[in-house]
């Protein structure tokens, strides 16, 4: 399975922040925004990974991350020359995806809550061995500013509209989807819409058309995060900081999650928290070198 993470677009919406600075560089409390999708891959087991962004950004991308060497991972870049919209991400990856699945999060999406990480591997195995895609539906208020899921009676997904009047449902579409690998070629049925964009929606009505959509529903417990405001911006951070500290722990560090996946071992671990060990982030990843730590995935929960 391979993964792309689409963070280009203006970021209008974020104007001056944006000005001079890509969007999904900017901090959500203690990281790069590009660190909380790259996690959400990471802990979907990707290892190779597809960062796309604007010719003008890229270099940033690359200056931050590099190759990926350091979370045990490969990265590779790809420039998108405009905005023209997230279905594009697999007509400008279609070779890095070669014969693959491939997995698209949205570089300014947030998801976090217990039990993500089977939802995600659930969705990896259901593109690749059943040639399945999956969206991910989450309750909102105001759904006409998403696509919306028309569900059938028994909340299996049938149709999505884009941004809708009338919205059939509560239940929109978030900012991570699973494809098997024909999306490569289902992408080239999706023309381009009155906005001159080339819709996800699109291209996932065409799978929904075939009955080969799956929707993992993001529960009460899960929250889901878009920064495409001010205001969404600040609120990410706010409730990032709620939770490392109240939890004392922290939420999407690639250098944890490449610990726990065992690509990279622990002096390499060491060294990258010593590096940044005048904070709480570098404090963080000791603890997690240190064993200090317990995955509740490594704990029994038998009788
Ligand atoms: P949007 O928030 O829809 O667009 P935007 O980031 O350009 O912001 P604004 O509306 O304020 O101008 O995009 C969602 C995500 O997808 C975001 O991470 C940017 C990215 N994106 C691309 O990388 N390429 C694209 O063609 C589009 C439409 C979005």
């Amino acid at each position: 399975m391979k993964g792309i993470i689409l963070a280009g677009g203006s970021g209008s919406r974020l104007y001056p922040l944006t000005l001079v600075t890509s969007k999904q560089l900017l901090p959500i409390y203690d990281k790069p925004m590009i660190y909380y999708p790259l996690s959400v891959l990471m802990m979907a087991k990707i290892r190779d990974i597809l960062i796309i962004s604007t010719p003008t950004d890229l270099p940033r991308f690359k200056a931050l991350l590099g190759d990926g060497s350091k979370f045990g991972i490969r990265l590779s870049y790809a420039k998108q020359d405009k905005p023209e919209g997230l279905a594009q991400a697999f007509i400008i990856g279609k070779k890095f995806i070669g014969k693959d699945a491939c997995a698209l999060i949205l570089g300014d999406n947030i998801f976090y809550g217990a039990g993500l990480i089977n939802h995600l591997e659930n969705s990896v195995r259901r593109a690749e061995r059943y040639n399945r895609s999956t969206i991910y539906g989450y309750y909102v208020d105001n759904p006409t500013r998403y696509g919306v899921i028309e569900l059938d009676k028994d909340n299996n997904p049938v149709h999505i509209e884009e941004k809708p009047k009338h919205p059939k449902s509560n239940y929109c579409v978030t900012g991570i989807y699973f494809y098997p690998n024909d999306v490569v070629k289902m992408v080239n049925k999706v023309k381009k819409s009155a906005r001159g964009e080339y819709e996800i929606t699109t291209l996932n009505n065409l799978y929904l058309d075939q009955k080969r959509t799956h929707m993992t529903l993001l529960g009460r417990g899960y929250s889901w995060l878009d920064t495409g405001t001010h205001d969404a911006l600040n609120d990410a951070s706010n409730y990032v900081q709620m939770i490392e500290q109240h939890q004392g722990i922290k939420m999407a560090c690639p250098e944890e999650i490449a610990y726990v996946n065992k690509w990279i071992n622990k002096s390499t671990l060491i060294k990258i928290a010593k590096s940044m060990s005048k904070n709480d982030y570098g404090d963080h990843l000791l603890k997690v070198a240190n064993g200090k730590i317990i995955y509740a995935s490594s704990v029994r929960d038998e009788r």
